[in-house]
């Protein structure tokens, strides 16, 4: 089974996601460890109520910080490293160790609307379709070969909040299903793009209507 570590700073509802699909037997893989940035991450309690081991670790210095997540996963023996809502920015160091077993979502379509509140930005941006994306981690923040997207309406009357939970919903569907095509060695990074070999799809058992998403889904 595949062992998955897990970077979260906030409420952890992607870290939910990738442990409900885990004990639902979705995937064949574990969540063996959740590491945060934030002491105060409801994350850390998601993790703890499932009775994986959480470690809060302070990164007032960068360096020993990413370096106590690289020595933890390693004692996890973890064979995917996965960012959900994590707010920082890996170094170069981190991602070279990690690269190819390290992967992030964020709630845009990449390669629009990087960074900070990435939903905000696209209904500031007046954007018609909105959604989410899995890439591999490289050295640029939200840049890394893109593994899954999803694409959702942006409607008459979103604000930001209705918005952000409509994209948070597929969010959830497309982490747990990278995991699974990462388990079943379907991945194939091949420079910029990522080959998905063909196989099973979610489509048929776990999608909603009026989402669109990318191949391999
Ligand atoms: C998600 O929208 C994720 O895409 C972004 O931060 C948010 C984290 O939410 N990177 P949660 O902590 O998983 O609930």
């Amino acid at each position: 089974m595949l062992k998955v570590g897990v970077l979260a700073s906030g409420r952890g509802t992607n870290l939910q996601a990738i442990i409900d699909a885990s004990e639902k037997k979705m995937i064949n893989a574990e969540v063996v460890v959740v590491v945060s940035d934030n002491e105060k991450a409801f994350a850390l309690e998601r993790a703890k109520k499932h009775g994986i081991d959480a470690y809060f670790i302070d990164a007032s210095n960068k360096e020993k910080h990413e370096k106590k997540i690289d020595e933890i996963f390693r004692n996890y023996d973890v064979g995917l490293a996965v960012g959900a809502g994590y707010m920082r920015v890996l170094s170069p160091w981190f991602i070279k160790r990690w690269y190819g077993k390290i992967i992030n979502i964020h709630p845009s379509l990449l390669p629009s609307f990087k960074g900070i509140d990435a939903q905000r930005q696209a209904l500031e941006y007046g954007v018609k379709l909105a959604g989410c994306t899995t890439h591999f981690m490289d050295e640029k923040p939200d840049h890394g070969p893109i593994i899954l997207q999803a694409a959702i309406r942006v409607l008459p009357d979103d604000d930001r909040d209705k918005l952000a939970e409509r994209i948070l919903k597929v969010e959830h569907q497309i982490l747990p299903r990278s995991i699974d095509l990462f388990e079943k060695k379907r991945l194939i990074i091949e420079g910029r793009k990522v080959k998905i070999l063909p196989g099973d799809s979610w489509l048929p058992k776990y999608s909603y209507p009026d989402v669109l998403y990318s191949y391999g889904y």
